[in-house]
């Protein structure tokens, strides 16, 4: 029998754990023992410099790092972390090339292997970029505003309920230590999406009565299994594919777009939602145990739908649009207009939401003002967790019983020769999430 990834007996304190006990870890090249140069040494120096630290040295977290480092002349690269040395080594090379005067990762800071986050937190930083698979968000996060870290935190950011009651109890934390939290759900930094969203919001197109959230793409990619690798190696740098380390791709991907619905809804969440989804076309073990197609509805206080629908597919009709439609006209979120009795379209500069991104934080950070997109971030990804609960089980579920969860998607022990949380079977095949089969947990 088929059934959703097995509900891990692993408990938070296992989660906690994985900071402090694998053992996979290994300095990339240079030993630990050689001190902590470029930080300490600015600190003593008493300048104001920022060393930022990066966390999943990847597309996304090189980008990152190069927005921060454009954002604030003052600050500069000092730390780098990720599950694996070459994709560490390339990241920073291709800094440097980018940034040479504002990159200085000596070779002591440079981690990898489970724990490479916690010691980059550790290594004398100011501020902690986290671009690694959601999977591991909740603890570092955690793990940076326990030490004190301004963060910029990409989206989504749990991939289980036990991640965003996690999440939602950092940002608190973080409040009452007046540090920075900045949500990588990047259209909420959007200036043309920010002025639509600001009209909507203001009652541009009246009461809002139904939302559709469309996030249909191609396929992403996938690195082929090679020899000698064990299966959590495999599925680490398949991270996408893997529910327990993604989420499903509609939390890693249509997350944005739900996001929106929750930003024009106040993020207020919803009451239930029910939905239908499967795999259709990738059905290869190689692809995982996550679904390609997702259509989710999630129901409100006030009567309003949501309908959000995701798919990623080759050679299919490809749509990423946010619909408002309300009393009084309707939003076209993406596109920046409003039609109806208040006709209007954003017309204004159009700069890099990345970056503004960053220089929302670093202002704050020099400002000493403090952003915190702590629960809007959380309930945004709650809602694709949401989706994900009632499509794996068939259920209609509410929010509440959702959030509390009690599901926690980890391998007991972090480690490449650790087993991860789901294991194929004698035929290659991973357990696949069954409707009406697979229970809510
Ligand atoms: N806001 C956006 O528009 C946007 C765009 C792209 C990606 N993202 C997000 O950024 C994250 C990374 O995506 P990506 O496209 O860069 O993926 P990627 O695979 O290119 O990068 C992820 C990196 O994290 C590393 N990693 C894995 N486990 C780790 C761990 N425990 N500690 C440290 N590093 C670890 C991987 O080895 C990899 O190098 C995802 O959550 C994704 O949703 C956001």
């Amino acid at each position: 029998m088929t059934r959703q990834p097995a509900p891990c007996s692993s408990s938070n304190t296992n989660r906690r754990d994985f900071l402090k006990t694998t053992s996979s870890t290994l300095a990339a090249a240079g030993a630990l023992a050689g001190g902590l140069s470029i930080g300490r040494s600015a600190h003593a120096a008493g300048d104001d410099l920022l060393r930022v630290g990066l966390i999943g040295c990847g597309g996304r977290g090189t980008g990152a790092a190069i927005n921060a480092l454009g954002a604030d002349k003052n600050c500069k690269l000092v730390a780098m972390a990720d599950a694996f040395p070459d994709r560490l080594q390339s990241s920073l090379a291709g800094l440097k090339k980018r940034a040479p005067d504002q990159v200085a990762v000596d070779a002591d800071h440079c981690f990898v292997g489970f724990d490479a986050g916690e010691k980059l937190i550790h290594s004398g930083v100011d501020v902690v970029l986290l671009a690694e698979p959601p999977h591991f968000r909740p603890m570092h996060l955690k793990a940076a505003i326990e030490a004190g870290k301004h963060v910029f935190c990409e989206k989504p950011v749990a991939v289980d309920a036990p991640g965003v009651r996690s999440v939602l109890a950092t940002a608190e934390e973080a409040k009452k230590k007046n540090l920075n939290i900045v949500s990588g759900l990047c259209w909420r930094y959007d200036k043309g999406v920010q002025e639509t969203m600001k009209r909507v919001l203001d009652g541009a197109i009246g009461d809002i009565k139904s939302i559709q959230e469309t996030y249909l793409t191609g396929t992403v990619w996938h690195r082929a299994r090679q020899p000698g690798w064990t299966e959590m190696f495999y599925q680490m740098r398949n991270w996408y594919y893997f529910s327990w380390l993604s989420g499903d791709f509609n939390n890693e991907q249509a997350v944005h777009s739900l996001d929106k619905a929750s930003w024009a809804m106040h993020d207020e969440p919803p009451v239930v939602a029910w939905g239908l989804g499967g795999r259709l076309v990738r059905t290869d073990p190689e692809y995982g145990d996550i679904y390609d197609h997702h259509a989710v509805v999630y129901e409100y206080a006030n009567g309003v739908h949501v309908h959000a629908y995701c798919r990623q597919m080759a050679g299919c009709f490809s749509d990423v649009t946010d619909l408002f439609a309300g009393t009084k006209g309707s939003a076209n979120i993406l596109k920046n207009s409003i039609k109806g009795e208040n006709k209007w379209r954003y017309r204004g500069p159009k700069p890099s939401m990345y970056d503004l991104e960053h220089q929302a934080l670093f202002g704050a950070i020099r400002s000493g003002q403090t952003i915190n997109n702590g629960v809007y971030m959380a309930r945004s990804t709650m809602l694709a967790i949401l989706g994900r609960m009632v499509n794996y089980t068939g259920q209609k579920l509410t929010w509440d019983r959702a959030l509390n969860s009690q599901q926690t998607l980890a391998p007991t022990t972090y480690a490449f020769d650790a087993t991860p949380p789901i294991v194929p079977d004698k035929d290659g095949k991973y357990p696949i999430a069954l409707p009406g089969i697979t229970k809510f947990v």
